[in-house]
């Protein structure tokens, strides 16, 4: 991590730095396990700053920093209760708040947006989401959740099904799988294709990738399909979310199809892409990942104030 901000995944194309990252996160699940009370953090002080809703990286974030020995700060909804209501700007909001606090994690409903405020924090910035930009944190876990699964990531292939549009975990993924040997397939909806500029980066990096229009093509030969909620709240009209929202949906005869040891992962929340029949399946990986995100996030912020 050159940067004291994680703003992108493109900050993290080393395989070493991501193998430390994940070694730390081993053992900070081994740790908590054992209930080892961590008090690395004691005195720090995180604020989250959510524009946008949020279940997992909110309170996994939240409940990170808890078990480091620091304390939180937050407002439940940034854009009802903070002074952006009043008219505030996001560059004051950041000067002001990174003076109360330690580091920033910060969601917020537009693409850049994380990088202009770490232009105006005097403490780290966390991207937990930048509107149809990236969610960078997340695909750390993710990768995290395929190494944890299958012990290497290089070889793998895998399935990214869905939003490739505005997903913004998918964003941050395709970096990170740019540094290992993969085999990358995109499927979507016409309408919600991978963005060229992703599609540009993974021609650059030489990795394989191939866009098919149905997942039963391939759905024998993959070790990951990655599965992503349709983002309702990107588009601009009700009837353009109506018309997609039934496009795909995994469902447990599919599963049959499937490798033995093959996995299932999606960043959640679900909402009818993923029958809820197959929960029980070993293949379903998703609630295991969503758990890994609280070790993963344990790591980064000890590797932050280490080294700040
Ligand atoms: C994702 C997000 O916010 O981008 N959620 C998450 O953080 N796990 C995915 C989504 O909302 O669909």
């Amino acid at each position: 991590m050159e940067s004291m901000h994680i703003i992108s995944t493109k900050q993290f194309l080393d395989k070493k730095i991501l193998g430390s990252i994940f070694k730390l996160a081993d053992d900070m699940e081994e740790k908590d396990r054992a209930g080892i009370l961590i008090n690395s953090l004691k005195g720090k002080i995180l604020a989250s700053l959510f524009y946008e809703p949020s279940t997992r990286t909110r309170f996994s974030f939240e409940s990170a920093m808890h078990k480091l020995g620091g304390n939180v700060i937050s407002t439940e909804s940034a854009i009802h209760f903070s002074s952006v209501t009043k008219g505030e700007s996001l560059q004051d909001t950041i000067k002001i708040i990174s003076g109360y606090s330690d580091i920033i994690i910060l969601r917020h409903f537009k693409e850049g947006s994380a990088e202009i405020a770490s232009r105006f924090s005097s403490v780290p910035i966390i991207n937990a989401g930048d509107g149809m930009g990236e969610h960078p944190t997340q695909a750390l876990l993710d990768l995290y959740t395929i190494k944890k699964e299958f012990g290497n990531i290089d070889n793998i292939k895998i399935a990214l099904l869905g939003d490739l549009l505005y997903g913004r975990t998918i964003h941050s993924l395709l970096h990170l799988l740019g540094a290992y040997n993969v085999d990358i397939f995109l499927i979507s909806p016409e309408q919600l294709k991978l963005p060229e500029k992703y599609k540009n980066y993974l021609d650059k990096k030489g990795i394989d990738y191939k866009e098919i229009d149905n997942i039963k093509k391939i759905i024998k030969e993959i070790d990951v399909l990655y599965v992503t909620r349709i983002q309702k709240e990107r588009f601009n009209s009700e009837d353009e979310y109506e018309k997609l929202k039934n496009s795909y949906k995994i469902y447990s005869e599919m599963l049959k199809e499937m490798k033995d040891n093959a996995i299932i992962m999606h960043p959640l929340p679900r909402v009818n892409e993923i029958s809820t029949d197959i929960d029980d399946d070993k293949r379903a990986a998703y609630f295991r990942q969503a758990k890994n995100g609280l070790y993963i996030r344990m790591a980064l912020l000890e590797m932050i104030f280490k080294k700040n």
